[in-house]
């Protein structure tokens, strides 16, 4: 909670959901997706998970999240019509095609939060961010915001207030350390969910 939660508090200073917001997670099964589904939810925004696969989807929409959408599905961005325009806010940490889909559905004053590329796409590429709509996140202003003599420590407290106060609870999937191998293969095939921990 203390490393995952502590980025999360500091990704939704960018952009704080609230009532009337309409925010997208992609990869909304993972780690971070965990954390930001339950957060903009708490702070009642209407919220998509996209997530890559059933069972994972399922995980997602048992969060809380209002619609839960297979991204591994190439039509998906079609079932989101009825949101098309009406996006205020995107967590993204996937990027390439994904980001660039998830940005044709924001509403003009959209925001696009960046914080990280697990899904470029083919090396080399960029991740995809649009000049005025998105924001990368990851780096000094992030620390700015958070303020306090020690920021690291304010987002940490911050995450700490909202598990304790029983508005975010991470998701875990634990490995034994023998199997370490293992748990990076699944991380590798997208087949984990929630933080991957390894155990003694
Ligand atoms: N955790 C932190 O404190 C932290 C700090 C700074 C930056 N970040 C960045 O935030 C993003 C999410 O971090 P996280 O901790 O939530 O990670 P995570 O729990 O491992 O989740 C990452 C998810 O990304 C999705 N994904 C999409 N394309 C992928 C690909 N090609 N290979 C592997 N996974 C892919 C997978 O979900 P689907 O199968 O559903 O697509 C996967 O579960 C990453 O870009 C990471 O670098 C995290």
């Amino acid at each position: 909670m203390i490393g995952t939660g502590r980025t999360a508090m500091g990704i939704v200073q960018f952009a704080e959901p609230g009532p009337g917001d309409v925010v997208l997670v992609p990869a909304a099964a993972g780690g971070l997706g965990t954390l930001l589904v339950q957060y903009a939810k708490n702070a009642g925004a209407t919220v998509v998970g996209l997530a890559g696969g059933p069972a994972k989807t399922a995980r997602v929409a048992a969060n809380g999240a209002d619609l839960a959408v297979d991204y591994t599905d190439p039509g998906w961005p079609a079932r989101l019509d009825d949101h098309r325009g009406k996006v205020t806010v995107v967590y993204d940490g996937v990027g390439g095609d994904v980001a660039r889909a998830a940005v044709a559905l924001l509403a003009p004053d959209g925001r696009h939060i960046v914080f990280g590329w697990t899904s470029q796409g083919l090396a080399g590429d960029s991740p995809y961010v649009v000049d005025g709509v998105s924001v990368n996140v990851l780096g000094p202003e992030m620390l700015r915001r958070a303020g306090g003599p020690d920021p690291l420590r304010t987002l940490e407290l911050r995450a700490l207030t909202e598990a304790a106060e029983g508005r975010l609870t991470p998701a875990v999937q634990r490995f034994p350390l023998a199997g370490a191998a293992e748990a990076h293969r699944a991380l590798e095939s997208r087949g984990t969910t929630g933080k991957v921990v390894l155990e003694p």
